[in-house]
């Protein structure tokens, strides 16, 4: 349900206390006006999940629990607040793993119950999208971004391109029809062997490869705004597999960079054709894999306007996002019930 926006300058001041835990990282975090920092904590499940080579939801939702009240404890003490002085509560209510999902949900009410505090349910797409207005506490403000806004959301569940034209507005243009571009990143880096999560090792791999050296596919798809991964991965597999049966070594530098310029290409090709033909101010991109450098070098070099790309920290997982969205919800007057159930195929279309 979209809102009207807020004058910066009628803004009243608002504590937010984010809550996400829709996969696998537990966080915490306090923000101040949907921009400033004060505290902002992740319990990362990597190295739990690393011994599966992706996240297994049974042992997420048990690792939440353990970690997400002290978390949410940390984070009101590194921004020297208690309960009482903030505003409302924000709690990514989807989409997510079920499972992850509803502990932080279950946490949050329990919290809005004991407190009186507003309640807030944030859909997880949306928060990334908020990390773009976000930066640490006593630094002077950086300008806003501008609507409209051609946004690319690519993390490990999802790749879409979505038209915001105001705030808590957007326009899904297309999406993955197949694998999302993190997930592409980590199912190659699986078949070359290399770490989980894929995404940071593919980057480190092809920073000594020569992203020429294959030419994978790129999938234009070009009568719409859609985006498709798998028929690059199996391109990769079948390169792989070619060179197992010949018995030969992989070039796995070569692999991931060839790789890695394939999906990066089509994120920035396809990004900047639809800001041109929207009429897009700025772009922004958010998500896990805009952590990539590459990716957010090609940004910068190939775009005609400012590119809004968070910091690296800001780009995965992480409550601060949440507490950015849930501040603009918030004064917009969005209040949800201790009934609020998790909805884990939340698409941003249908917010
Ligand atoms: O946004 P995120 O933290 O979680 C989801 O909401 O899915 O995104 C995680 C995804 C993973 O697939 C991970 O491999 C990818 O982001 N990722 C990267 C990089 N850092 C994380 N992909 C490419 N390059 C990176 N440097
Ligand atoms: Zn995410």
């Amino acid at each position: 349900m979209a809102q009207p926006a807020t004058e910066p300058v009628s803004r009243p001041t608002a504590r937010i206390l984010g809550i996400e835990s829709s996969c696998d990282e537990t966080a915490a975090a306090v923000v101040e006006d949907g921009r400033v920092i004060l505290s902002s904590l992740v319990a990362s499940q990597v190295d739990l999940h690393a011994q599966f080579g992706g996240v297994y939801p049974e042992v997420a939702s048990r690792q939440h629990i353990r970690a997400i009240h002290p978390i949410v404890e940390q984070s009101l003490q590194l921004a020297h607040l208690d309960l009482r002085d903030v505003d409302a509560i924000a709690v990514t209510r989807g989409p997510g793993l079920p499972g992850s999902l509803v502990v932080g949900l279950n946490v949050a009410k329990g919290l809005a119950l004991g407190s009186g505090l507003p309640l807030l349910g944030i859909n997880h797409l949306e928060a990334h999208l908020y990390s773009a207005w976000l930066q640490d506490a006593g630094l002077t403000p950086l300008p806003e971004p501008s609507f409209p806004l051609l946004a690319l959301i690519v993390s490990g569940g999802h790749s879409e391109l979505v038209l915001m034209t105001n705030h808590l507005e957007y326009r899904s243009l297309g999406a993955t029809l197949d694998d999302a571009a993190g997930e592409a990143f980590d199912k190659v880096a699986r078949l070359l062997g290399l770490a989980y999560p894929g995404g940071p090792s593919i980057q480190r791999a092809a920073e000594g490869g020569d992203s020429r050296a294959f030419s994978f596919p790129r999938a234009w798809l070009e009568d719409g705004w859609n985006f498709s991964f798998s028929g690059l991965k199996t391109a990769v597999l079948r390169e792989v597999r070619r060179m197992q049966e010949r018995k030969q070594d992989l070039p796995v530098e070569n692999l991931a960079a060839s790789f890695q310029a394939a999906v990066v290409d089509v994120l920035v090709g396809k990004t900047l054709k639809a800001a041109e033909q929207f009429k897009a101010k700025e772009i922004l991109v958010a998500g896990g894999v805009s952590a990539n450098r590459a990716l957010r070098q090609a940004f910068q070099a190939r775009a005609g306007c400012p590119v809004h790309i968070p910091p690296i920290s800001l780009c995965t997982d992480n409550a601060a996002m949440i507490a950015g969205a849930g501040y603009y919800r918030f004064v917009a007057g969005q209040r949800d019930g201790l009934e609020m159930d998790a909805l884990p195929n939340w698409p941003i279309s249908e917010i």
